[in-house]
């Protein structure tokens, strides 16, 4: 029986144990440089002892950003405070992942605490692009749909983010394909109508991930990680679902992605999603039993039990956890202390460990 304490190997790298920071947007970043917040956020957590610290959905061009507040790898110059984010993050005995995204259609708009509203060009937004000119929202600009050339050029930025991301020490990648955001809108034929190569059949849709896992795997070289976070089901009626997720992570089981983060919804306005504790851990168990790949589970997990249970019962290999996260960032420790499992304290927090 496996224990959410004992350790993971993945590829190259070791993790002491399965609890995982979820990517958490921050949109606390200026033109895409990290500062001392994202180093405090992201190394607090470190602190308190998770074993992978993802940082939030990083763009891999200035077009690709939700807010005009993300985080970016789409300069040089981005690398170099991530690398002093990354090396503390190690120092905690901890591994540093990123996730790098473009946010397509839901790009351009002003932040969840500003109103989350549409940004205009004169506000400082921009012209989003996507598969298909269909605006997640109908009083929402419709996007420009991307031309052959310019998916081209997408890949390829993709590709430069992973290799700045190598250069910034960062341990694990995560593509973000979910949640509605420019590869899970090529995915669904409810917002891709495109009808050359990367829309129609499934094998169509499809075909902009595979893409850029190879361009990406051409720089970020096995056995380094290689995570995809997918949206399982879309939620609404004839939409994505499962078995188009199975479909896929055979496919991309087959090009060099070693485990699949399960979220699920954001891509269509009209979802219905059940929401309740755990609601989404049957995506990452039926895809880990049924595609035979390291899956992990997210969503409303909040307690040590939780987490001890999903690990012991085989229903995913790591737990993402966002939100209590952002709660506590000493989980582990807590956790470990209320499961009675043994795991080094930061020596300087020593004479605070509970017996
Ligand atoms: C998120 N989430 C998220 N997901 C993702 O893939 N990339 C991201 O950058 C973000 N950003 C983000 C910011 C904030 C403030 C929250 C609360 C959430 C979703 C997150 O990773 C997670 O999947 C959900 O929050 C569900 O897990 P919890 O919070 O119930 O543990």
């Amino acid at each position: 029986m496996n224990d959410v304490f004992s350790a993971l190997k993945i590829g190259s790298v070791s993790l002491k144990n399965r609890l995982v920071v979820s990517p958490m947007c921050m949109y606390s970043a200026q033109n895409g440089y990290a500062n001392n917040w994202h180093l405090v956020h992201l190394g607090s957590r470190a602190v308190g002892g998770a074993a992978l610290v993802m940082a939030e959905a990083t763009a891999v061009s200035a077009d690709g950003r939700i807010t005009p507040h993300d985080l970016g790898l789409y300069e040089d110059g981005h690398v170099d405070f991530l690398k002093i984010i990354t090396e503390f993050i190690k120092q905690q005995g901890a591994v540093a992942g990123i996730q790098l995204a473009h946010a397509g259609r839901k790009a351009s708009h002003n932040r969840p605490w500003e109103g989350n509203h549409f940004l205009q060009p004169e506000e400082g937004g921009w012209q989003t692009v996507a598969p298909s000119a269909l605006p997640y929202k109908q009083n929402e600009p419709a996007p420009a749909a991307l031309t052959p050339n310019e998916i081209d050029a997408l890949i390829q930025q993709f590709k430069l983010a992973a290799q700045r991301a190598l250069e910034a020490g960062f341990e694990v990648i995560e593509i973000h394909a979910a949640h509605g955001y420019l590869i899970n809108q090529f995915l669904c034929s409810s917002s891709n109508l495109r009808t050359d190569q990367y829309g129609g059949s499934f094998e169509n849709r499809i075909r902009l991930l595979q893409e850029i896992v190879v361009a990406v795997r051409q720089v970020w070289l096995p056995p380094k990680p290689l995570f995809v976070r997918i949206s399982v089901t879309e939620w609404i009626e004839n939409g994505w679902s499962l078995n188009d997720s199975i479909a896929l992570v055979n496919e991309l089981k087959n090009i060099g992605v070693d485990l699949i983060d399960c979220s699920s919804g954001g891509n269509s306005p009209h979802q219905k999603i059940p929401v309740a504790p755990l609601y989404q851990l049957e995506f990452a168990s039926e895809i880990r039993r049924r595609c035979g790949i390291l899956t992990g589970a997210v969503g409303l997990i909040t307690t040590p039990e939780q987490a001890a249970e999903i690990i012991a019962e085989g229903s995913a290999d790591l737990v993402f956890m966002g939100r209590e996260f952002l709660r506590n960032p000493y989980f582990p420790l807590h956790a470990a202390h209320e499961l009675s499992a043994g795991v080094s304290w930061p020596v300087q927090y020593e004479r605070a460990q509970k017996k």
